[in-house]
């Protein structure tokens, strides 16, 4: 049966281009960080952030064991300090909100630096660029983060920016994500 955050590529491909500029705004062990670096390729740029130096120890072995393009910026801080680390614009940008598979629990995004965070990404993403923001409802913050999430994305205007929400309507408490794309 259909794995929903899967089809999330579907909505990122066509942006992604070789050479444009990426960002993974939740590192955690990597897999979205890979996906980047090798979709943007050797002439692109991928700049990830973590919070938890275990997320970046976790993310430089796989990206070295899978032999990823070194066009890669792990980044031990905030991803709601992005204006700090990128001075211009970029084209993807993936959220994967929650807590570190395999890590501490206790440890999660938190709404306080989630929503600045997508209102900073939102502001330097590329005509023609997206974001994806995946929520994990079933704990606690990740049902408050994903309320005030489609909140803020709710108020944005449609001429130019369009803002979606993909969950399974039978499965309230099951990961859904948004898309959000700059005209
Ligand atoms: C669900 S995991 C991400 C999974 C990851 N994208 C992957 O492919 O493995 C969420 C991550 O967000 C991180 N995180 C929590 N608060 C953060 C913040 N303010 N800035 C950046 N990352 C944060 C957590 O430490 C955790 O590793």
């Amino acid at each position: 049966m259909l794995d929903l955050l899967e089809t999330h590529k579907h909505f990122i491909m066509p942006h992604l281009c070789r050479g444009c500029t990426a960002v993974d705004f939740t590192m955690g062990n990597g897999h979205d960080t890979l996906f980047l670096s090798r979709s943007v390729g050797p002439e692109g740029k991928v700049l990830a952030f973590d919070i938890q130096k275990a997320a970046l120890l976790s993310t430089a072995a796989l990206l070295e064991k899978e032999n990823a393009p070194k066009n890669y910026t792990l980044i031990c801080d905030s991803h709601h300090r992005l204006r700090d680390y990128l001075s211009g614009s970029f084209r993807v940008g993936m959220f994967n909100l929650g807590f570190l598979p395999g890590g501490d629990k206790s440890i999660t995004t938190l709404h306080e630096t989630t929503l600045p965070a997508i209102e900073a990404a939102i502001s330097l993403l590329e005509r023609n660029g997206c974001l994806i923001v995946a929520v994990y409802p079933g704990h606690a913050e990740g049902a408050v983060e994903g309320r005030m999430v489609e909140e803020l994305l709710s108020g944005y205007d449609r001429s130019r920016i369009l803002t979606a929400k993909f969950m399974l309507v039978n499965s309230p408490s099951s990961p859904f994500f948004f898309l959000v794309e700059k005209g």
